[in-house]
């Protein structure tokens, strides 16, 4: 069993859903908490709640502020002392299939979900490398494993499995572990979150119901917590999320190999 209690963790997108569901599982066990998020009144209600449970602070940043992601990364280990847990997190889902793509969704999305991972790891890796501890966890998504036609999401999804199956190897011999979170659909308000904040890439309407009765059909985030903590205790390097992935990824390896 793993002693989580003394630990500090940094949660990206940890103001709601699947980041505050892994906020609310690593309280319960006594880790200390920054949570960095856009919305500095969702971070404000997430503070609210989890310092009743441990001790919680919270920063506005955005994800793609490479300079801001170092500030903070300094104001957290000052406050909280060295951070052993990095959650990169935050998220976005615009849709855009093959005749709807626009630089503006690529450079949102890639932005967002890619080079948000990409600066988290360059903020705190360096620093776990250096005392030769830590556990990174980036969250992609099923569509980083089998594509579907939402292309710059699985374009940035898929990005973040490569990268966390490289690092996992790379970061290894320095004591660093790394795991990727592979969500099937969970129940979360990402396509309204992802319309507010990016006015003109919300999902097109007719696809509103759709997208939000699958993700609907998932389990709630305090259940999503726990799985990441117990997948994080087993070493998985792949973390699921209840979702039976299996025979998209059975399609997807036998196509592999049918053409090989
Ligand atoms: N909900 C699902 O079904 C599902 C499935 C697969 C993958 N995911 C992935 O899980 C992660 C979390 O998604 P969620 O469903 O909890 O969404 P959510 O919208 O509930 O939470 C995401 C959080 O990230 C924050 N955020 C967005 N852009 C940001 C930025 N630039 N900088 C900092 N914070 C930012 C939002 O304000 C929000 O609080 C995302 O990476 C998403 O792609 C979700």
């Amino acid at each position: 069993m793993r002693d989580w209690a003394g630990s500090t963790a940094f949660v990206t997108g940890g103001a709601r859903g699947i980041g505050l569901g892994i906020a609310r599982s690593l309280a319960k066990r006594g880790v200390s908490l920054a949570l960095a998020d856009v919305d500095a009144s969702a971070l404000g209600q997430a503070a609210e709640e989890l310092t009743r449970l441990t001790e919680v602070r919270t920063y506005e940043l955005d994800v793609r502020d490479r300079e801001r992601f170092e500030e903070v990364a300094d104001e957290t280990e000052r406050e909280l002392g060295p951070v052993d847990l990095l959650f990169n997190n935050a998220g976005v889902v615009p849709y855009a299939t093959a005749e709807q793509l626009s630089y503006d969704t690529w450079d949102l999305v890639l932005g967002v979900n890619l080079t948000g991972v990409i600066n988290g790891i360059q903020a705190f890796l360096p620093r776990m490398i250096g005392r030769r501890a830590g556990h990174v966890v980036n969250t992609a998504s099923g569509a980083g494993l089998v594509a579907d036609p939402n292309v710059p999401y699985v374009t940035s999804k898929f990005a973040v499995v490569g990268l966390s199956e490289s690092l996992r190897l790379s970061a290894a011999p320095h004591g660093v572990e790394v795991s990727v979170l592979c969500p099937g659909p969970v129940d979360t308000d990402i396509v309204g979150n992802t319309g507010a904040l990016h006015e003109g890439l919300a999902l097109r309407d007719d696809l509103v119901p759709v997208v939000e009765a699958f993700l609907r059909s998932g389990p709630g985030v305090d259940e999503v917590g726990e799985m990441v903590l117990a997948a994080m205790e087993a070493g998985k390097p792949w973390i699921f999320t209840g979702y039976d992935a299996g025979p998209h990824i059975e399609a997807r390896t036998a196509a592999l190999l049918d053409c090989l």
